[in-house]
């Protein structure tokens, strides 16, 4: 994989695009097409761009952008989100080593790692096993509950 990069506001329309393309799925297999990273637009993201205590990488290959993850660093704890890999080129290992980049990426006070992705994300929640986050609670949304995961380091 192509070393992740930092992705800042010129990259906003390009990311918007991979999000929504990506994230069609898991609003399908959740019966809920208003989810977060469908619903948030243009300037809502160019505001997340531009917060300081965000950190967002992409992963280029040949100059397209086919993947990308949002961190929100908070002390000892990041905030991992919008997790996206390009429809064509999922299922090949992109997810999983731009995750692992991004751990070696992260500044030194952080030691935990927090997502959630909704029960019905299988394949999300198999990858975030294999890569060693555990199950900290669920919480309802709509007709269907977030699993909460976590992942302790350093
Ligand atoms: C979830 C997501 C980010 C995973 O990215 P990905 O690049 O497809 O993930 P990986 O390829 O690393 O791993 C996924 C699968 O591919 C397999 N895989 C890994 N390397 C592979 C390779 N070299 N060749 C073929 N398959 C491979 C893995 O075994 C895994 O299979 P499994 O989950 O069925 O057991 C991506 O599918 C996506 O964008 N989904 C929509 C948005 C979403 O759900 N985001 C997360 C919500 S919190």
């Amino acid at each position: 994989m192509p070393d992740p990069v930092r992705l800042a506001d010129a990259d906003a329309g390009e990311l918007l695009t991979l999000q929504r393309a990506a994230f069609v799925t898991e609003a399908r297999a959740h019966r809920d097409l208003d989810i977060p990273p469908l619903r948030e637009t243009l300037d809502e993201l160019r505001a997340v761009l531009a917060d300081p205590d965000v950190l967002t990488w992409g992963v280029r290959d040949s100059g397209r952008l086919v993947a990308a993850v949002r961190i929100r660093i908070r002390g000892e704890v990041a905030e991992v989100g919008r997790l996206a890999v390009a429809p064509d080129r999922q299922g090949h290992g992109l997810g999983s080593a731009l995750m692992r980049a991004v751990e070696e990426r992260l500044p030194p006070p952080v030691r935990v790692l927090r997502l959630f992705t909704g029960e019905l994300s299988a394949g999300p929640l198999r990858l975030y096993a294999r890569l060693g986050y555990v199950e900290t609670g669920r919480t309802p949304e709509a007709d269907y509950h977030l699993v909460h995961l976590e992942k302790h380091f350093r």
